[in-house]
């Protein structure tokens, strides 16, 4: 298919009839569907779901499968993800995309950094790496041992002796207690790593990319802002010189440099004003 009819047709918006509803955490659910189209995503994009009289909302893809099953997971934090979470299975939502670019799959040694849903983006990258890599080290972050995601389907995904799992909580309830950053410096001081991948909070991807900085080593982060058309056009997702819609959802370190006066500080709200994250 030549690239400009997969972008039209990405961007055409299909019903589809949700097929299962996993609960993952008090606040996560876990949808999945059938999409010819999203099916085709690699690790990093997202999509637009539409949920009829309610909104569109973009959301990274958590799975997708050769039979044409997608799967997203959803934390339930106002109207449209509110709306969503009452969802039973039969019935029918709207898709667009897969939209935005995604994470280079580089060998080596690789160091993976999540928290939240940001965990779903990460998690599909670290299915289709883990056969590839000398090393991956996954540190998983949340609040607490209730709110840690796929723990399950980390542990089947890093099962070999090549791959480390580190969990932490904030109030320690599970794994070391703090922060996902807590343990990384420890990690980049005692061990070499050829690329960093993140997605969660911005203020702690800010964090990591810090730490990438100070020990050298190249880094990629999926970064979200608020998005309606999600094809570039109406400019509600811009950080500095950037639409993540379109130049991103992924960012490397070194266009995360030019962009460094708004990364983990500061977004757009619904109105254009910058505001503090
Ligand atoms: C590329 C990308 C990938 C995402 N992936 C996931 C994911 O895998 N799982 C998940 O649960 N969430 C994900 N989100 C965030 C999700 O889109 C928002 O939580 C959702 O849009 C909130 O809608 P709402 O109507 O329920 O909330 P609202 O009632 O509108 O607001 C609640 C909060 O959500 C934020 N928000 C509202 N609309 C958007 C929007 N269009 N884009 C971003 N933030 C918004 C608001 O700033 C506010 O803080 C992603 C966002 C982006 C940009
Ligand atoms: S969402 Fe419209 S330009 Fe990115």
């Amino acid at each position: 298919m030549k690239l400009w009819a997969y972008h039209i047709a990405a961007n055409k918006l299909r019903t589809t009839h949700i097929l299962s509803v996993e609960t993952e955490s008090p606040t996560v659910k876990i949808f999945t569907f059938k999409d010819k189209q999203c099916a085709r995503a690699k690790p990093g994009q997202f999509l637009m779901l539409w949920i009829p009289s309610v909104d569109e909302i973009p959301l990274s893809i958590l799975d997708a499968k050769e039979n044409g099953m997608v799967s997203v997971a959803v934390r339930n934090v106002g109207e449209a993800t509110g709306a969503f979470h009452n969802k039973r299975v039969g019935e029918l939502v709207g898709v667009r995309g897969p939209f935005g670019n995604y994470f280079t799959l580089k060998g080596g040694r690789i160091l993976m950094v999540s928290g939240g849903t940001g965990t779903a983006p990460i998690l599909f990258l670290a299915e289709r790496l883990a056969p590839k890599t000398a090393k991956l080290v996954f540190v998983l972050g949340a609040k607490t041992r209730e709110e840690l995601l796929f723990m399950n389907k980390s542990k089947r995904t890093l099962g070999g002796e090549k791959t480390q799992l580190i969990a932490t909580t904030e109030d320690g309830s599970y794994g070391i207690k703090g922060l996902a950053t807590k343990p990384l410096e420890r990690l980049l001081e005692r061990e070499r790593f050829d690329m960093i991948y993140t997605c969660g909070p911005e203020q702690m991807m800010r964090k990591v990319f810090d730490l990438a900085e100070k020990y050298g080593v190249a880094l990629e982060a999926s970064l979200e802002r608020l998005m309606r058309c999600a094809i570039g056009l109406c400019g509600s997702c811009v950080i500095g010189r950037y639409r993540v819609c379109k130049d991103g959802p992924v960012f490397t370190a070194k266009q995360l440099r030019k962009v460094k006066s708004e990364f983990g500080i500061s977004k757009r709200n619904f109105n254009g004003r910058k505001i503090s994250l």
